[in-house]
């Protein structure tokens, strides 16, 4: 444990912090073959610490920032939490106490423990215990207890209940990365009980991929679900329990572009389709849903919440002769709607650059691309293949950018 100490201590030193920093994003092999300019310090430690670097920039900037701190492995870095993410589950809870039952490499649980009166961090990796000791030093933070042990054995050997449990389950079985809750670990559905009897409320983090239904069919006292998407890409699923609760099917969709600035839509499925929204053909201005909203399977009444029509049943592009500004989406203004024909598509385009969509149509935008031998390109100029209740058309648009 000393010489883990040193070794950390001797890997944040500022020469050698200076090493680092001037050589993120050079080429790995290179540094390989040059070593480590470092007396006992393994250039392999350097070179983990360049790539932590290089992945932190962006998902971990706080991180980033302190100097201190020391990366774990390339794959524990990939499975953890981005800042605005931990950041958005942090503000859910306020307490006394929480247990982070897969700790990682202790993003979610930094946050927590701002929230917190008492963070008890759980985590099997013993390497990761010992980084995120480190690491929380280095941040001063003194409300943050860690145990590298299984936290399921510790669930079952200890009387405490929690006021919140948090889990976000290890993805990756033998290598392959998977969704489903039973394949990860710890397996929730099997422990379900003991993490019932042990928490007032449970949060728990699935994959983008995992499928709504089968959680409302596999969790029970679901309150809420949370889609979080960061600039427009699904990043988690949410799952917040109180298990005093039926399930409720009320799901609210976040799109973070920062820390502070985000949309937000709130959908209760219990408001059910009891409409089917309306087809048309395709009226002055197109929208694309978010992506948040689409993985919820509630797009739909979104659409009719805004009072947009569809341009076909399978077909996710709503329309609307309004322009509304406030639609969680992308926003396209039409300039002509035609049958489909190649040759004079690709006579219209030559020279010019274009950006694709396709959405229910035979072709998918590299398939098209390769037909039309069209540049993609431009801000805000569309050409959208779409399957309509007129047949195949497409849609000459251009983009409104806000
Ligand atoms: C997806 S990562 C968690 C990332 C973390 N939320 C973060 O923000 O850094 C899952 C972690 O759970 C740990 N884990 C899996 N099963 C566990 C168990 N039974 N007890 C404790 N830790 C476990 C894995 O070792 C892995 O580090």
């Amino acid at each position: 444990m000393k010489s883990e100490e040193n070794r950390f201590e001797k890997l944040t030193r500022p020469e050698v912090n200076k090493f680092i920093e001037k050589n993120v994003n050079k080429s790995i092999p290179d540094l390989i073959l040059k070593g480590s300019p470092f007396k006992h310090i393994d250039i392999k430690d350097i070179i983990n610490q360049i790539i932590g670097k290089e992945k932190a920039k962006k998902k971990l900037p706080h991180w980033y920032k302190n100097e201190k701190v020391i990366y774990p492995s390339k794959l524990n870095l990939e499975q953890t939490s981005s800042e605005i993410t931990a950041l958005h589950k942090s503000k859910l809870v306020s307490c006394q106490t929480l247990l982070d039952m897969t700790g990682g490499f202790g993003i979610d649980s930094y946050y927590f423990s701002k929230k917190v009166i008492s963070l008890l961090y759980t985590e099997l990796n013993s390497e990761l215990c010992r980084v995120v000791k480190h690491n929380i030093k280095a941040f001063g933070i003194d409300n943050f207890e860690i145990k590298n042990e299984d936290s399921i054995d510790f669930l079952q050997k200890n009387s405490q209940i929690y006021n919140w449990i948090y889990i976000d389950p290890s993805r990756r079985n033998e290598k392959t990365k998977v969704f489903q809750l039973k394949d990860s670990l710890p397996n929730i559905i099997e422990h379900l009980e003991i993490i019932e009897r042990k928490s007032e409320r449970f949060m728990l983090k699935t994959s983008p991929m995992y499928d709504i239904d089968m959680g409302y069919k596999e969790l029970k006292g679901v309150k809420e679900i949370h889609i979080i998407s960061v600039k427009n890409e699904v990043k988690e699923l949410l799952w917040i329990i109180d298990w005093r609760k039926q399930n409720s099917k009320t799901i609210k969709i976040y799109n973070y572009q920062t820390k502070k600035r985000y949309s937000y839509t709130s959908i209760d499925e219990n408001e059910e389709q009891l409409v089917r929204i309306k087809l048309t053909t395709c009226c002055q201005y197109l929208y694309e849903l978010d992506s948040g909203i689409m993985k919820s399977g509630l797009n739909d009444l979104i659409g009719i919440r805004y009072d947009l029509k569809k341009l076909e049943q399978h077909t996710n592009l709503y329309t609307s002769d309004k322009k509304i500004l406030s639609i969680p989406g992308k926003i396209y203004k039409v300039k002509s709607v035609e049958p489909i024909n190649y040759k004079k598509i690709k006579k219209a385009i030559k020279g010019y650059q274009i950006n694709l969509i396709s959405k229910n149509f035979q072709l998918n935008t590299d398939e098209l691309q390769k037909k039309l031998k069209c540049t993609i390109g431009g801000k805000s100029d569309y050409l959208i293949f779409a399957k309509t209740i007129e047949g195949n058309r497409v849609i000459e648009a251009t983009r409104i950018v806000l």
